[in-house]
């Protein structure tokens, strides 16, 4: 039996990867972890429930969105603009992280996690839901719901969720135009 391939093309962290031939019905992570070497995205449930293997889509103007990469084949990203776990800090010229992302941060100043296997998808599930906030800001008083609502669906084996809704709290808090009032 021959693999079907097809032509893919995509925009990952910035740069312009592809066209690569990828076989039909790969999944997103495999592409990304055997393909690109791109091992930060979490293989956990493999069924669309735990949202460990979550990257992010830019969309633009428009606030980013999540994808699972367990359930999405990677021709589903093609033509799309998509930052994995790998995308989210600032680098300097030499490739060596400058900064981290502010949530990245965030979850390190407030030990929010364990063994971390959950985190790269929590990054990017809080990522987005800060990114929706500078869009359209939310009363001081719904923060802690909208958050426990934003990332309900990212399952943490290790911690009682507590440190990283904190945290993102803490970033909604301290990112101007996040919060009314
Ligand atoms: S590994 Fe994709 S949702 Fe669990
Ligand atoms: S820190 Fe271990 S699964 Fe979340």
């Amino acid at each position: 039996m021959t693999l079907e391939m097809r032509s893919l093309s995509m925009t990952i962290n910035g740069e312009p990867v592809g066209p690569l031939d990828v076989p039909v019905g790969m999944p997103m992570i495999d592409f990304l972890h055997e393909h690109l070497n791109l091992t930060g995205t979490r293989f956990g449930c493999g069924q669309g429930i735990c949202h460990a293997c979550v990257i992010m889509e830019e969309r633009g103007d428009a606030p980013p969105v999540e994808h699972r990469t367990c359930v999405f084949d990677a021709h589903f990203f093609n033509g799309k603009s998509i930052v994995t776990i790998e995308g989210h800090a600032l680098l300097d010229d030499q490739g060596e992280v400058r900064s981290l992302s502010p949530v990245q941060q965030a979850f390190i100043d407030h030990f929010s996690f364990q063994c971390g296997y959950c985190t790269p998808g929590f990054v990017a599930g809080a990522t987005v839901f800060i990114e929706e906030l500078k869009r359209k800001p939310i009363p001081r008083g719904q923060l802690e719901s909208a958050i426990e609502s934003a990332l309900n669906a990212h399952i943490c084996r290790c911690t009682g969720y507590v440190r990283y809704y904190e945290a993102v709290r803490d970033v909604a808090l301290a990112t101007p135009g996040c919060v009314i009032g």
